[in-house]
């Protein structure tokens, strides 16, 4: 069980142009508490419905059509990425599945506010959808979204872009 207090307290660290970030992918203890598919995807359409309230709406599709799409693949990510069925397969092309995200993300032109923004409207859907979720578990989940977003922020406020690469697989090989 978390509260919602507990929720709005997980922390944002700043973004550093050029560090490398390391992250575990969450656990499936989180899908599994969350409530599998179909919880994972309450989360997420809530998660996407407040999205459109925000101040990155205009980064998303405005055609409904569209915006339901990125809703479906986004749900489909997720439960792949937390451990469960390989949903999402069929879009990464054989690429690494956290490359591929980071990959799609250079597309758009994200700095430190929306990264902080994104982060903020997906804690207040967990706050309205996963207090059923013990703390520990949402912990872990948030670790690896607060980690792993740094990797989507190309633009930085002195002008310049920086596209990250990813490092995480050859660190695993290496035992780092
Ligand atoms: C932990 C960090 C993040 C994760 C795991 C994540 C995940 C995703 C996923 C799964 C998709 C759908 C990909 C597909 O079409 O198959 C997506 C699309 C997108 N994300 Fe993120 N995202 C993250 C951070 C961000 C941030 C910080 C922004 C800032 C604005 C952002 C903006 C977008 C945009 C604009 C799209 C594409 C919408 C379209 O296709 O038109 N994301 N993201």
């Amino acid at each position: 069980m978390a509260t919602r207090k507990e929720i709005y307290d997980l922390p944002i660290t700043p973004v550093e142009k050029g560090a490398k970030v390391h992250f575990k992918n969450p656990p499936k203890a989180f899908f599994d508490a969350i409530g599998g598919e179909e919880g994972m995807k309450e989360l997420m359409y809530d998660f996407y419905d407040k999205i459109y309230e925000s101040s990155i709406a205009h980064f998303f599709p405005q055609d409904e059509e569209e915006f339901e799409k990125v809703k479906e693949k986004n749900t489909k990510f997720f439960i792949q990425i937390c451990g469960g069925p390989k949903v999402y397969e069929d879009e990464t092309k054989g690429m690494d599945l956290n490359e591929y995200m980071i990959r799609i993300h250079d597309n758009f032109s994200i700095n430190e506010a929306a990264r902080i923004e994104w982060l903020g409207t997906m804690r207040e859907a967990l706050a309205d959808k996963a207090q059923h979720v013990p703390i520990e578990l949402i912990r872990e989940f948030w670790d690896y979204l607060e980690a792993f977003s740094k990797l989507t922020v190309n633009h930085f406020p002195d002008g310049s872009t920086y596209y990250a690469s990813y490092t995480q697989a050859e660190e695993e090989k290496a035992g780092d």
